[in-house]
């Protein structure tokens, strides 16, 4: 089977599974998401789908500062109840919480321990660096002067969030989970944050994942931002407009606005995405 008969199949799966899980009156918050996720999974094994691999993202993670920018955050913003999905080692949670806010931040990264993420975040330190030295001309040196200022900001964002941890998994406030299925109730946050994950691995997660990643934040927030919609190698993203298109078929209301931020060149823009009638 090809690939992109596999993904077709795999996607009407999907679907067909939501619509039997939804017409079994399961709970739709707590054991469909464990059921829909089995599915998925055994499913994307049977058909020898590539499931994405944690080992192709990079922990790394950026500062309160930076999602303020990234996704333009009011002040109200800000006080609203946040969910950071693939948060990884950001120290947006870490701050935010400083600030008295409100948020919760989900990636499959928070199944590890302190240890072993640092210990990840020194071993991908060289490589990371010797990556933006090597590709200067893919980011803008505005905001930061150089790469050894673009390390210290991220090393201390990462900080904050190492210092944090321990104690925000204990209260709830890291949680292990991954797209496309999340552990939360319905309209559980005013506002979901999806930051480097969706359209950035534009080659590694196909059109139907961010389908439904977006339909999944969706049901758990009024509101989605998702930032960049660049791919790696700070090139748009192929999904951007096919999927803006299949949201908006699926009655989501879809618009795409320009942010006052811009590291990597072109990645300047955020998608919003809500429920119409919300
Ligand atoms: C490049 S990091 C971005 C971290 C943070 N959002 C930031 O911008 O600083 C991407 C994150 O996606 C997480 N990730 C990988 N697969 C995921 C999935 N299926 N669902 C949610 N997060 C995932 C990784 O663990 C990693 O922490």
């Amino acid at each position: 089977m090809s690939t992109s008969t596999k993904q077709v199949h795999l996607a009407l799966t999907i679907a067909a599974s939501r619509v039997f899980l939804e017409a079994s009156y399961i709970d739709a918050n707590n054991h469909s998401g464990v059921l829909y996720r089995s599915v998925y999974t055994l499913l994307a094994t049977f058909l020898e789908v590539d499931v994405f691999s944690l080992d192709e993202v990079v922990p790394w993670g950026r500062s309160f500062d930076e999602y303020r920018l990234m996704f333009a955050l009011s002040d109200a913003d800000i006080e609203s109840r946040i969910l950071g999905c693939a948060d990884g080692p950001a120290g947006f949670n870490a701050e935010a919480t400083r600030r008295g806010g409100n948020v919760v931040s989900c990636d499959p990264l928070y199944a590890h321990d302190v240890a072993w993420i640092r210990r990840r975040i020194d071993e991908t330190y060289d490589t990371v660096m010797a990556q933006a030295r090597e590709n200067l001309g893919e980011f803008v040196w505005t905001m930061f002067g150089s790469v050894d200022e673009l390390g210290a900001v991220r090393m201390r964002a990462m900080g904050e969030f190492l210092d944090d941890f321990e104690l925000g998994r204990s209260q709830g406030r890291y949680v292990e989970a991954q797209l496309p299925v999340l552990p939360f109730r319905d309209h559980s946050f005013d506002l979901a944050l999806c930051s480097h994950f969706l359209f950035l691995y534009s080659e590694q997660l196909g059109q139907s994942f961010h389908i439904e990643s977006i339909r999944e934040l969706c049901r758990v927030a009024r509101e989605v931002r998702i930032f960049p919609l660049t791919a790696l190698g700070a090139v748009e993203s192929p999904h951007v407009g096919p999927v803006s298109r299949l949201l908006e078929d699926c009655g989501f209301a879809v618009s795409i606005k320009a942010v006052p931020y811009e590291f990597q060149r072109g990645g300047d823009r955020m998608m919003r995405v809500s429920a119409v009638s919300a």
